[in-house]
This record gives C-alpha cells, structure tokens and sequence, in this order.
C-alpha cells in the first residue's frame, strides 16, 4: 500500500528515525539544513533543481555509520532515497531521481566532473559547508560559478563555523 507523501519536516523527521548517529552531529540535521539552505540560493541563480536540491540535503548523509571514514554513505542515502521514492513518502519524476541518486552516490568521492547542474549544485552546496570542521572551501573543488562567488563563499562560510 503507498504511504502518503509527506512534506518537509515530516520528512526531516522520518530521517531522524532512520539516521544511526546523533542527529546534532556534524554531519546532522544542522549541516543538511545549510546545505539546502546553500543549494536552493544557487539554484536560485543557475536554475538546478531545487527539489532534487532539497532532497540531496536531507538524504546525502542520512546514512553514515561514523563521522570520519565511511565511503558507502552515500550509496546507502541514495539507497534509503530510493525506498521512500518507492514507497510514495517523496515524488520525484523518474529522471529526478536519477539526478539524486548520482548526487548521493557521487557526492562521497570528491568529483568535480559531475554530469549536469544540478548534481554540481548539490556537491557544492555540500562542500560549501566545511567550515564547520575547520575547512575553508576551495574554489579549486568547486563545480559552479555560483559556489565560487566570494559572496557565497563567505556567506555560507560564516554560517558553517557559528
Ligand atoms: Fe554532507
């Protein structure tokens, strides 16, 4: 039976329950909130998909087992993805899914080659986020001219290491 779509924050809340670190941690709910946060001010301007976007943030780290070295995390968020696509908990057209699913899987291996803007977005909005584990964003790994914009670049940056 296809469970009802559900919105932001209950969807928020459903990945809390699935999530198998402390939701507060650094990769938590505060990092996918700037992320998206970051990701839809892009998306703005360089027209991404701000749904795929908003879908990235919440998902791309959601299933990590550590905070440090965990390369499969984002295979396992684009697998959980996946299972609440098929279950009707979010909607997504066929060829959206795909852009998120790259983006989860991808996003884990530092690409700078990613195949549309989009799935640039969303590594960059994710990147853009590293100050707050001492990090300063290099422009050299970034994807978009968006996340290169020493507005953004500080923007995000003060919002990260608060
Ligand atoms: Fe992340």
């Amino acid at each position: 039976m296809k469970k009802n779509i559900v919105n932001y924050g209950a969807l928020v809340r459903l990945l809390i329950q699935r999530y198998p670190l402390n939701h507060r941690g650094i990769h938590g709910v505060p990092h996918w909130m700037r992320v998206r946060a970051n990701g839809l001010s892009m998306a703005e301007i360089n027209g991404a998909n701000s749904k795929v976007i908003e879908l990235f943030a919440v998902f791309h780290d959601s299933q990590r087992f550590n905070d440090a070295h965990d390369p499969e995390h984002g295979a396992r968020g684009a697998a959980l993805a996946f299972e609440f696509w098929q279950e009707g908990i979010i909607s997504l057209e066929k060829s959206e899914f795909a852009k998120l699913e790259e983006a989860c899987c991808d996003h884990t291996h530092g690409g700078t080659e990613p195949s549309s803007i989009t799935i640039a977005t969303c590594w960059d909005a994710d990147r853009l986020d590293l100050g707050r584990v001492g990090i300063i964003p290099n422009p050299r790994y970034l994807c978009t001219d968006e996340a290169c914009d020493y507005e953004m670049l500080d923007w995000a940056y003060n919002r990260s290491i608060r």
